[in-house]
């Protein structure tokens, strides 16, 4: 058989560690099933090349069946001009690997209920919200710039763009519980009042999945008064983006939650939600879970390997029933573990 190719690329702060990590799961749940080809992007990029994404990682994660991503960026670069912030990696990457889709589970671990701000009654039970979120348009892709005393940043949306991320958010929402809550600031943005119209007209197409609408200061309020009203999410970038990180923080930790980032190319691109977290960098005390699912992830999505992907997903849900905690979601009785034995304990686990 021949091998898959993973473009690798660890990147800035806790990037390396956690990868490592990742890597070796992977080595263990597959055998000599990948060959991994590194890559530089983020500030290691612009410290090496002067770029934040060279033209060799773009064309090495074309040319790869899938991409492990772990964190870019970092306050060593804060003084650098925006169009090369190491940020600017990242949204080269999803933008030139036409990666729309992003799909952010936020699952609680009953193990977590403890780590969950929320009271306990509101998440007994557990937590299992899918936020797909928009990821090659809007705000974050729209015209910017500086114009004397002002700066400006557009929110803009094609009908065809809205019909592409919907379309998989209802085929989403149809393989859970045929409940689909679409986001959005309609009283406000025209942008949204598109959107809407949009979602609207696709349920047509998707009589079995209920939707509903709801304006994003609601949604923010109604994730913490009551997340288990929600199933599948859909909504634009910004949003998605502020979103999930509210629905991490209630599942227990960001340090939890993986990605997929999926396009109509044949490359899928897999990463934690989380950032570089440069202040605990290289201290071996970060939680490798979340680029763990990762890498789980990529299994299913872009290989097709649900019973190698569930096991790590098990194995993590083991290690936790173990007691094994990180910092981030330490609890009282548990036993604390660094980055690397966290690994090893999902490693072995498998
Ligand atoms: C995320 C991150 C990125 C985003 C940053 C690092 C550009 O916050 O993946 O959620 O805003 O999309
Ligand atoms: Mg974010």
């Amino acid at each position: 058989m021949e091998k898959k190719r993973i473009a690798v690329i660890a990147g800035d702060g806790i990037g390396v560690e956690i990868m490592r990590e990742a890597l070796n799961v992977l080595k263990v749940v597959a055998p000599d099933t990948f060959v991994f080809e590194y890559y530089k992007a983020g500030g290691e990029a612009l410290d090496a090349f002067g770029v934040p994404l060279p033209e060799e990682t773009l064309e090495g994660c074309k040319q790869s069946d899938a991409v492990l991503l772990g964190s870019l960026g970092g306050p060593k670069w804060d003084g650098v001009p925006s169009h090369l912030r190491p940020e600017k990696g990242l949204l080269g990457l999803r933008g030139g690997l036409g990666l729309f889709c992003n799909l952010r589970p936020a699952l609680l671990y009953p193990q977590l209920a403890e780590a969950c701000p929320l009271k306990n009654e509101l998440v007994e039970g557990g937590l299992d919200i899918m936020v797909v979120r928009e990821l090659t348009g809007g705000i974050y892709f729209g015209e910017r710039g500086r114009e004397g005393d002002s700066a400006f940043d557009t929110e803009r949306y094609s009908k065809a763009e809205v019909e592409r991320i919907g379309r998989k958010a209802f085929e989403i929402a149809d393989n859970r519980t045929k409940r689909l809550c679409s986001i959005d600031k309609a009283n406000i943005l025209i942008s949204s009042q598109l959107w809407r119209e949009v979602i609207n007209a696709l349920s047509k197409e998707y009589p079995e999945v209920e939707v509903t609408h709801m304006y994003v200061d609601n949604a923010a309020m109604q994730l913490v008064r009551n997340p288990r009203q929600f199933d599948t999410i859909v909504t634009n970038n910004i949003f998605g983006d502020i979103l999930s990180d509210e629905a991490a923080q209630i599942t227990g930790s960001i340090g939890m939650l993986p990605s997929a980032s999926l396009g109509e190319g044949r490359v899928g691109m897999y990463e934690p939600i989380h950032g570089s977290a440069p202040d605990i960098a290289g201290k071996d005390i970060a939680n490798p879970i979340a680029m763990i699912l990762s890498a789980a992830l990529m299994l299913r999505h872009s290989f097709g390997m649900e019973l190698e992907a569930r096991r790590i997903e098990d194995a993590v849900s083991s290690v936790l029933d173990q007691g094994y905690r990180t910092a981030d979601i330490m609890s009282e009785g548990m036993t604390l573990v660094g980055t690397k034995e966290m690994g090893r304990r999902i490693a072995e686990a498998l």
